[in-house]
């Protein structure tokens, strides 16, 4: 299995990436940071990747994605799957004050992720043949006071995946939407932890089994799915006395 994974120095990827590792995968790994990539790198190795490259990248130089992808293909003599891991929970009374940030955070959690997604879409869909799997939120159901930046850019991540997912079907490619809830990573180092956290560990390999599974939309853990339908279903003048 040929696999590109992409911000895999995020916790809740390097798990997932742990599991292809013990097929014996060969893995190409993108992150921008080249400390924390090679530690990822030689663990996977350790661990029983086939093969496992790095690439140095900050996702947010979008006219850089195309070589990345092609240096993947070329490096790797083609690909099966991708996992899109790469994000920031950017701090939303920031992003209140300012636009900049606003912008960035975009860039970082949705712009970057459908140009990734369509490029590598355009690659998969004439071989009938793949899987890009995409972290978004559980974020992204619904606008909150408190993130409402960071899920309105997952939330249009699901939507364009929804869409896509609909598109690649003609050509056998799966498209997973990955929705976690709260998972302690450093991610979430700020956020006091309660009942509803997940380990990297569980949402990892559930991950990995929707990948080898080629599912549409998983909740992580399965009980965010339930949470958000209630969620969802909460009339906006009640919704907006919540705070949440
Ligand atoms: N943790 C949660 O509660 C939670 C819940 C729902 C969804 N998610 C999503 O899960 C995914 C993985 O996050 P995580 O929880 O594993 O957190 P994490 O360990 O902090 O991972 C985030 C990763 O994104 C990378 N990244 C951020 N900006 C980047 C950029 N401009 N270029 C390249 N890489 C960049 C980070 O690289 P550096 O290490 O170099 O900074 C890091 O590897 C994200 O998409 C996140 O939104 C997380």
């Amino acid at each position: 299995m040929k696999i590109l994974i992409i911000g895999a120095t995020s916790a809740i990827a390097h798990e997932t990436a742990k599991c292809f590792a013990k097929d014996g995968a060969e893995l190409f790994l993108v992150g921008r940071s080249s400390e924390k990539l090679e530690a990822v790198q030689n663990d996977l190795k350790v661990r029983g990747a086939k093969r496992a490259e790095s690439y140095l990248l900050d996702i947010s130089q979008l006219d850089r994605h195309q070589a990345m992808i092609q240096s993947a293909i070329e490096t790797l003599d083609g690909l099966d799957m991708v996992l899109i891991a790469h994000g920031t929970l950017g701090d939303q009374r920031l992003s209140q004050e300012n636009v900049t940030k606003t912008l960035e955070e975009f860039t970082t959690n949705c712009t970057s992720v459908i140009s990734l997604a369509t490029l590598l879409a355009n690659y998969f869909e004439p071989r009938k043949h793949g899987c890009i799997a995409v972290i978004s939120s559980v974020a992204g159901d619904r606008g909150r006071p408190s993130n409402y930046v960071y899920g309105a850019a997952k939330g249009a991540v699901t939507v364009f995946l929804q869409g896509l997912r609909s598109r690649m079907a003609k050509s056998g490619v799966a498209v997973v939407t990955i929705k976690p809830g709260f998972v302690d990573t450093p991610m979430t180092a700020s956020i006091r932890k309660g009942p509803l956290f997940a380990s990297p560990r569980k949402v990892g390999e559930g991950i990995y089994h929707a990948m080898l599974k080629g599912k549409e939309v998983v909740y992580l853990p399965w009980f965010w799915r339930p949470i958000l339908l209630i969620v969802k279903s909460i009339p906006e003048p009640v919704f907006k006395k919540l705070s949440i």
